[in-house]
């Protein structure tokens, strides 16, 4: 049995073993939880990415790649990108988000991880509407875990940063459990 949580708080500060980062392309860190991710792990994280970076170029959105975790509590960082919002543009968009929370529990599980927290992808500098968002994020997951393919994992959590996520997601989770 997976179980599905929604926290509230700050993701740099959780005991997990795989923390998600909601990057950018080029991978060489941002603002938001991407700056927040790199600035917890220190330089070792944009070195690993820049290594990735060279040997196979930048990560295009609901794609993922994974690293260390550096000085996060973590064991590894994946780092996922999500696409920017563009209003008309959500049943292409959709998909790839959905792509950005499945890559990412695969190559969690692939890893062997038994917990993985997951920010809410696109919903900040991206601008994907929060209540869609948590409609992909939650329907993604739960279709995966329903399927089986969540392997090791046996906890996965939604990490929001405001109150207005987490009062989507605790509704989301709450109604699809
Ligand atoms: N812990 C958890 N969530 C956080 C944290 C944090 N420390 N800091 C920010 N967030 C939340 C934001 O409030 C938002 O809900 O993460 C969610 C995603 O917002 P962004 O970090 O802006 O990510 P995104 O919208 O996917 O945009 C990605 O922003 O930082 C750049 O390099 C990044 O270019 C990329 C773009």
């Amino acid at each position: 049995m997976v179980a599905i949580e929604v926290v509230r708080g700050d993701i740099t500060s959780l005991e997990v073993d795989a923390i998600v980062n909601a990057a950018n392309s080029s991978l060489m860190g941002g603002g938001g939880v991407d700056g927040a991710i790199h600035r917890a792990a220190g330089p070792s994280l944009l070195e690993e990415c820049r290594a990735i970076v060279a040997r196979q170029g930048g990560c295009p959105p609901g794609e993922a790649v994974m690293t260390g975790a550096g000085d996060l509590k973590a064991t590894v960082v994946i780092h996922t990108v999500g696409p920017v919002w563009q209003p008309g543009e959500g049943d292409r968009l959709d998909p790839i988000l959905a792509s950005c929370y499945t890559t990412s529990l695969r190559l969690a599980a692939d890893a062997g991880c038994r917990s993985i927290a997951f920010p809410n992808i696109s919903t900040g500098v991206y601008g994907y509407p929060k209540d869609r968002a948590a409609d992909v994020a939650v329907g993604a997951v739960r279709s995966l875990v329903a399927g089986r393919g969540g392997g090791s994992i046996e906890r996965i959590l939604f990490v929001c940063f405001d109150d207005d996520n987490a009062e989507l997601y605790e509704a989301r989770v709450a109604a699809s459990g």
